[in-house]
C-alpha cells in the first residue's frame, strides 16, 4: 500500500516508525509528470532499500523569473496510480505553503558548479535545486538518493552538497532512458508541437557525433563543440543555449580531452527548453 503525506510532520512519523523497525529509506524526488525516466529511479530503489519514498513538489525556488512554473505540468491522481504499481511505499506531496511557510532567509550557495552550463541562463536555479533537496533529505532522511543522469549538472551538485555539508545519505545516479529515437524522457516534452518533437532528436544526434569524433581520437575540444552548434544552428526550430565539452567534475571547459569528459547540451525549441548529456569515459576512447 502506498501512504500520501502532504505534511512534513506526518511525514516525519513515517520515517520514525520505518527508522525504527531497521527499515532502509531510498528517496526519489521529482517534480511529478512522471515518465519512464522517473519509473526507472524507483525501480532501482526498490532494489536497493526497504522502503521507497517519492517526493513530488515543483519547487518554485528553482524557477528563475519568467519560467514555467505555474503551467509547469501536474497530475497527482496519474503520477500516484503509476507509483502504486512500483510498489512505492510513501509518496510526500506537500504544497508550496507546507514547505515554504515563510520566506527563506537561507539558501545553500552553491558558487561556480551553480553558474556554469545551465546556471548560465538560469542563475539562481540550482540554488533552489540544492537548497529543496537538503530540505527533503532532513525531512525524509533517506539512506540512498536516487537522480537520473540527464540532469548531470543536478546530480553533480547534489553529490558535492551532501559531501561539502556531510549528509548521511548515498546518492545513487541512474542512466538516461530515451525515447526509441534518442530524446531523453523529460516532463517538458509534453510541450513540443510535433514538429518540434521531431526536431528535438538533435540533442541527441550531436551528443552521438561528439563520441563518434571522440572516439575517433579527436582530442580537440573546441573543434567538437564547434561541429555540434553547427549541427544544432542547422535545424530551423532549434535555438542553442550551449554545446560544450567539459570536466565531468568542474564542468570546466577544456582545450584538449585528456580523460573523461562531459559532453553536455541545452536548446530551446520555443519556450521550451531541454537539456541532454553523454558521459565519455576514458576507456572507452582507447578502445576505438
Ligand atoms: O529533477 C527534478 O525533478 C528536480 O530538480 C528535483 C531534484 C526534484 C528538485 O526539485
Amino acid at each position: 500500500m502506498t501512504v500520501v503525506f502532504d505534511t512534513i510532520f506526518a511525514a516525519g512519523q513515517w520515517v520514525q516508525t520505518e527508522r525504527a523497525g531497521g527499515k532502509t529509506i531510498g528517496l526519489v524526488p521529482t517534480m511529478g509528470f512522471l515518465h519512464e525516466g522517473h519509473l526507472s529511479l524507483v525501480r532501482r530503489a526498490r532494489q536497493r532499500c526497504d522502503r521507497v519514498a517519492v517526493s513530488i513538489f515543483v519547487n518554485p525556488m528553482q524557477f528563475v523569473p519568467g519560467e514555467d512554473f505555474e503551467q509547469y505540468p501536474r497530475a497527482f491522481d496519474r503520477d500516484l496510480s503509476l507509483l502504486e504499481r512500483e510498489g512505492v511505499h510513501a509518496v510526500f506531496h506537500p504544497d508550496v505553503k507546507e514547505m515554504y511557510p515563510l520566506q527563506p532567509v537561507t539558501s545553500i550557495c552553491i558558487g561556480k558548479l551553480g553558474e556554469l552550463l545551465c546556471g548560465g541562463s538560469r542563475p539562481s536555479h540550482f540554488r533552489g535545486i540544492a537548497t529543496v533537496v537538503a530540505k527533503l533529505f532532513h525531512i525524509l532522511q533517506p539512506d540512498r538518493a536516487f537522480f537520473g543522469q540527464k540532469d548531470a549538472q543536478q546530480a553533480i551538485i547534489v553529490q558535492k552538497m551532501v559531501w561539502d555539508l556531510h549528509f548521511p545519505v548515498k546518492i545513487e545516479i541512474c542512466p538516461t532512458v530515451r525515447e526509441a529515437d534518442g530524446l531523453a524522457m523529460s516532463s517538458r516534452n509534453v510541450y513540443l508541437s510535433p514538429h518540434d518533437r521531431a526536431e528535438a532528436t538533435i540533442l541527441y544526434r550531436s551528443l552521438q557525433h561528439a563520441e563518434n569524433l571522440i572516439r575517433s581520437g579527436i582530442s580537440n575540444a573546441s573543434r567538437i563543440e564547434q561541429e555540434m552548434q553547427e549541427m544544432i544552428r542547422a535545424v530551423a526550430a532549434a535555438e542553442l543555449d550551449y554545446a560544450r565539452v567539459v570536466d565531468p567534475e568542474s564542468l570546466e571547459g577544456m582545450r584538449q580531452i585528456d580523460g573523461n569528459v562531459l559532453v553536455a547540451v541545452a536548446v530551446r525549441f520555443g519556450k521550451t527548453r531541454l537539456i541532454d548529456n553523454m558521459m565519455i569515459t576514458a576507456e572507452k576512447r582507447e578502445r576505438k
